[in-house]
């Protein structure tokens, strides 16, 4: 296919600012929608509709009908996490540049650019006959949860009603390795908030005899995990499972190296966590707390001596398969009460939340992707396991479709931060190869 015009449109949807947490976005997220829906639109697509919100609609499009051929369900999101810091971009992160056959933007891997390989398999497939029975469900809130795609589902699971669910959202092992996950981390992400006083107070009259918000905060997240990696909410390990001895085997023979981890990914001097565990253990099977941002006090330009009363965490936690959402929400809230003190308040105000997804790998399907990557990129899919979250997918199979979990990104595209990429070959690659997989789909007799 002709990749410049290819790459002009690919622009176009890139440079849309589709950020959905912030509402100063919510038009430029309608907007995302809409490039979307008139895509399928163009691509032949019936019935396509915006639902459930006017500002992050989840955009819904059916394909030509092929009786007796499977039904065929592709999830993506039109949203993208904010682009700071500003400052650490080569080029701006909603002007859409190519340097050295990489495209960079936000939105780039995650997952406009999927997205956009996606309604260009079905593209090349051709004016006739699809292979599939499509259904397009393309949302604009999984970066800050997903209330809107979970409520539509809940009034109207029929929509699930399919045989498959391809989740583009993800990336290979490493150059040359196509994966396929068998399980996503759920998320619960909270804001921690300690008050410790009616207002704030000079640091001069009342500082050395008074409580100090920061200080208490800081404090209580260190309470809640110490410096060997451990979390210390009561409770929190007991539905933790170690992974089979056989799939342990399985990850010593990816192309994965600790060392090379951290010396080209995390470029750090040294990494972290439950030592007595492998890196993949920690990313892959255990939960995790991290803090986002600490807000509060002063932290404008200058100097400012203030005591403040109030300061509040912005935190998650990473959820592993067999843990609940709701469980481990309510574990933090009771660790949180424990560990502050008497004098302060301290409490607990939960944002969004994902429990973990778990997917066996034995469908059919699987077997007509590892097929079809083999073909297109010389190598079959390996099985392997997702750091990430993707709230909606146990939703996906709730009508008993098989879930695929896949992607065209690379491991070092930088979701999520400065300087996101991704590598144009694996979008070229990955247009055949989704076009081969929707063709093998329909040649199979199930
Ligand atoms: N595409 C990612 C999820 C992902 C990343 C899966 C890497 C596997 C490997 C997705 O867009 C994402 O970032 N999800 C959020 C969800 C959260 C806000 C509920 C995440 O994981 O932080
Ligand atoms: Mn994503
Ligand atoms: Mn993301």
């Amino acid at each position: 296919m002709e990749h410049n015009r290819l790459l002009r449109e690919l622009t176009e949807f890139l440079s849309i600012p589709s950020i959905s947490t912030l509402q100063a976005h919510d038009r430029d997220c309608r907007r995302s929608a809409d490039w979307v829906a008139a895509d399928l639109r163009r691509l032949g697509f019936s019935d396509v509709q915006l639902l459930g919100s006017e500002t992050h609609p989840v955009v819904w499009g059916v394909g030509p009908e092929v009786p007796g051929a499977p039904t065929v369900l592709l999830y993506g999101h039109y949203d993208v996490q904010p682009p700071d810091p500003l400052s650490e971009w080569t080029s701006p992160p909603f002007e859409p540049t190519v340097r050295d056959g990489r495209i960079y933007a936000r939105g780039a891997a995650d997952d406009k650019g999927q997205v956009f390989c996606l309604l260009r398999a079905i593209e090349a497939l051709g004016g006739g006959r699809p292979p599939v029975n499509f259904r397009m469900l393309i949302e604009g809130e999984e970066e800050y949860g997903s209330k809107v795609l979970f409520d539509l589902l809940r009034r109207e699971p029929e929509r699930t009603q399919v045989d498959l669910a391809l989740v583009a959202d993800m990336s290979y092992v490493a150059p040359g390795w196509p994966a396929v996950y068998n399980t996503l981390r759920g998320m619960c992400y909270a804001e921690i908030t300690v008050r410790t006083a009616k207002s704030d107070l000079h640091s001069g009259e009342y500082g050395g005899a008074v409580p100090n918000a920061h200080e208490e905060l800081v404090r209580l997240l260190g309470r809640l995990k110490t410096d060997d990696g451990r979390i210390h909410i009561p409770g929190l390990y007991a539905a933790v499972r170690r992974p089979s001895r056989a799939e342990l085997a399985t990850w010593k023979r990816l192309p994965f190296k600790e060392s090379e981890f951290l010396r080209k990914r995390v470029q750090a001097k040294a990494l972290a966590g439950l030592r007595k565990y492998s890196v993949l253990e920690r990313l892959w099977t255990l939960p995790t707390f991290e803090i986002h941002g600490i807000m509060g006090g002063f932290t404008g330009n200058g100097a400012k001596t203030v005591i403040p009363a109030e300061a509040t965490a912005k935190v998650s936690l990473r959820l592993v398969p067999n843990q609940k959402m709701k469980t481990v929400a309510r574990q933090l809230a009771v660790a949180v009460k424990r560990f502050a003190p008497k004098y302060i308040t301290a409490s607990v105000r939960v944002l969004h939340g994902a429990d973990p997804a778990q997917i066996k790998l034995d469908h059919p399907a699987f077997a007509v992707l590892d097929r079809a990557f083999k073909e297109v990129v010389g190598r079959g899919t390996v099985p392997a396991r997702a750091g990430g979250s993707i709230p909606i997918v146990p939703a996906l199979g709730q009508r008993g479709a098989a879930v695929v979990l896949t992607g065209i990104g690379l491991p070092d595209d930088r979701l999520h931060a400065p300087d996101e990429k991704l590598d144009l070959e694996q979008l070229w690659d990955g247009i055949e190869v989704f076009k081969r997989f929707f063709e093998l789909l329909g040649n199979a007799d199930s």
